[in-house]
């Protein structure tokens, strides 16, 4: 096995000097950060000190000003828009705070809604595990409008694992839902780590929600300023207190 070979199976995600400018402001300042295959990370950090701009670099919805970001052994950074818009359909999943469903569609046509634009049908057994798994079988036909918070966040769940990408990103998935909810959807991604092998990366402000995860990144004015293994919400909180 060459080298290269053996770095693209260790990581699913990987950034290299990633900066990222809104004319004055630096929002991301040269970040460099691996994402181990299979690991569950969250990223946490002030308001403002970049968590979302790095979550979007870092899943190719947006570009860097500069440095290098790939995904498995693709640099995103050389594809062009088309080829970029089909890998982060394809390999990539995406969960927002504010779901994002499409109100006019139920919660099925929601969820087979990346495999409808990449002109792919669902494998029906994935299918069938993804919605046992969020436990949304009695709400297939459901509009978005017609289902509680954490209801739609689990169907918003759904639809990033259909296509069973390699990485999930989850931008303050939880930050709109109650404590009990939000459990269940951190939960949820918990499994999908642990029983599918996938990655994911969180971000949130929550060091309970952090504790799910296997690793702890800080981040401060668009820099890692600190990780923290083995995260337990005590950990996380008394860590965010002395930053
Ligand atoms: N589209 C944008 N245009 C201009 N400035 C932006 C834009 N997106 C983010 N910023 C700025 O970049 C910095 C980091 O923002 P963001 O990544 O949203 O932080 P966080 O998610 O940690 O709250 C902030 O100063 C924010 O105002
Ligand atoms: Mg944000």
């Amino acid at each position: 096995m060459t080298m290269l070979t053996a770095e693209a199976t260790t990581y699913a995600v990987r950034l290299e000097s990633v900066t990222k400018t809104y004319g004055p402001v630096t929002a991301l300042d040269g970040v460099t950060w691996p994402f181990p295959r299979g690991g569950f990370t969250a990223v946490m950090g002030p308001s403002g000190s970049g968590k979302s701009t790095f979550l979007h670099c870092a899943s190719g919805l947006d570009r860097p000003t500069s440095g290098t970001v790939r995904i498995g052994e693709t640099d995103i950074g050389r594809l062009s828009e088309a080829k970029r818009t089909r890998l982060r359909r394809e390999r990539i999943g995406f969960v927002f705070q504010s779901f994002n469903l499409v109100p006019s569609m139920d919660v099925e046509q929601n969820i087979t809604l990346p495999l409808q634009l990449g002109g792919t049908r669902a494998d029906p057994a994935w299918l069938d595990e993804v919605v046992r798994r969020v436990g949304l079988g009695d709400r297939l036909g459901h509009r978005p409008s017609e289902l509680s918070g954490g209801q739609q966040q689990r169907a918003a769940l759904a639809r990033a694992l259909v296509t069973r990408p390699e990485v999930v990103f989850a931008d303050e998935p939880t930050g709109a839902l109650d404590p009990r909810t939000a459990r269940e959807v951190l939960r949820l991604l918990r499994e999908t780590v642990d029983e599918t092998g996938q990655t994911v990366v969180l971000v949130t402000h929550d060091p309970a929600a952090a504790a799910w995860a296997d690793s702890v990144l800080f981040l401060d004015r668009g820099r890692i300023v600190e990780e923290l293994a083995s995260p337990s919400a005590a950990s996380v909180a008394a860590r965010w207190e002395s930053l």
